[in-house]
Formats: C-alpha cells, structure tokens, sequence
C-alpha cells in the first residue's frame, strides 16, 4: 500500500546542505499498522512529510495503492492529500472556529459518512469519549481531546493511509491504548496501511511492526 523506494532527502539552508535521509526503503502492506521509531531529528516527520506528499523527495520514489506520486504534479497531490491520506500532524491542525462535530464532517466527502446526521461520525467521536464535545471549540478541548478529534478525523472517509505524528503523545495510557485500538481496527476494516511516529514503547508494541530510522536509513524491522 505504501512503497518507498530508495528515499533521498537534503535540506539546503543558505550554505549548508543536510542529507537527512539518505536512501530509505521501506513497504506498508494492506491492513499493517506500523510503528517508526527514532530519536529526534532522525527524520521521521521528514519521511512522513514526503508519503504525504507535503515535500518532496530528493531522490528516489514513493507510490501509494499502486500509483506513483508525481511530486511535480500540484494537482495530483492536492488530490492525493485530499482522497488517500489521512494525517494526524505533530500540532493535530485543528480548525478554531469549527466544533468538534464540524471539525470531522468538514474532512468527509463519502456518502457513507453523510448519512443520517453523519451518525457514523458521531459514533466515533463516542468512541474516543468526545460525544460530550461534539458542539465544542478546539479552545475549549485539552490538548489530549483534540489529539483524539484529528485521529478521528484521519480515519474518517476511506482514506488509503493513516500518517501520524506522534498520535498519542498528549495522551494517558489508557486513552492511548483505546486510540491504538481504534486505529488497527479501522486500518484492518478499511484495508488501510497506516504508518505512526511515536517514542512510546507500548505504543510500538502495539502495532504490527517496528520499524526504526537511523542515520537516514531504516535500520531494522524491514
Ligand atoms: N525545512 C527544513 N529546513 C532545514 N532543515 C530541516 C527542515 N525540516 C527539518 N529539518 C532538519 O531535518 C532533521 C530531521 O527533522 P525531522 O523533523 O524530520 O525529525 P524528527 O525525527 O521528526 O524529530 P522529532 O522526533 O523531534 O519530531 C532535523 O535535523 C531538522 O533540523
Ligand atoms: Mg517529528
């Protein structure tokens, strides 16, 4: 689902050129939720930042659900970020002035989750325990609620691929388990691959395999 071939990535600042990764490889299949771990800086959001086509490689490919994104195709991405990926960022990206309910629905284009009020969307909010939130401002929310409302909002629609950045850093253990749970289901269900950045050993465990980053390159777990 997810093929990462060879990846290349050099930052330039001014004089100073930083390869941080330096030809990575790695393949997400259908259903598997894996974890990427590495110590900061190693280039994980890097990574995740050029699956879902925010940045560019400088070298080498990537293709999701068979099909090779063209980085110099602005269209092609939007369209990509639009219909397969489901991202939860570093900050969650919430929108202020939108609720909690109107935070997700503004994220679904499918019929599916449209229907019937988008009970469907609201029955996930229920399950991360936001269906008291669902008429709140992101304001109003501790930064573990609105950690939950993004991961919602990534899993909604029949995305391809789940990409999160550190999904249940804001998170007690107990709430990070449930979230984890809710992904593996949601990724099995929807024949998602998803890819989660996290530092968190029992998040890692969690998952279906481990993979880390070092020095540019995957180092284990392939
Ligand atoms: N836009 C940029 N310009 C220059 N250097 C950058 C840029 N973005 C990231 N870097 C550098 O690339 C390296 C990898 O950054 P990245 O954010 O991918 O690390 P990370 O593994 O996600 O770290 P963390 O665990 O702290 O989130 C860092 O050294 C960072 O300073
Ligand atoms: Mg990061």
């Amino acid at each position: 689902m997810i093929n990462i071939n060879n990846v290349v990535k050099t930052y330039c600042d001014g004089m100073n050129k930083t390869e941080v990764l330096k030809g990575v490889n790695l393949t997400v299949f259908e259903g598997e939720t894996v974890a990427l771990m590495g110590r900061s800086g190693s280039g994980k959001s890097t990574l995740l930042n050029i699956i879902g086509g925010l940045i560019s490689p400088t070298k080498g490919s990537v293709s999701i659900d068979g099909e090779e994104t063209d980085y110099t195709d602005t269209n092609s991405l939007y369209k990509l970020r639009r219909e397969k990926v489901g991202y939860v960022l570093q900050d969650f990206a919430l929108i202020s002035r939108k609720t909690v309910l109107n935070n997700v629905t503004f994220a679904v284009r499918s019929k599916a989750y449209k229907e019937k009020g988008y009970a469907k969307v609201k029955s996930m909010l229920a399950d991360v325990g936001l269906i008291d939130k669902l008429e709140s401002y992101p304001f109003q929310l501790s930064n573990g609620e609105k950690q939950r409302v993004a991961i919602v909002r990534a899993l909604v629609d029949n995305k391809r691929i789940l990409l999160a950045d550190e999904p249940t850093g804001a998170l007690d253990a107990e709430n990070a388990e449930r979230i984890m749970s809710i992904i593996k289901e949601k990724v099995k269900e929807n024949n998602m691959a998803a890819l989660i950045v996290t530092h968190d050993k029992d998040v890692a465990a969690k998952c279906d395999r481990v993979v880390n980053i070092e020095y540019g390159m995957i180092r284990s777990g392939m």
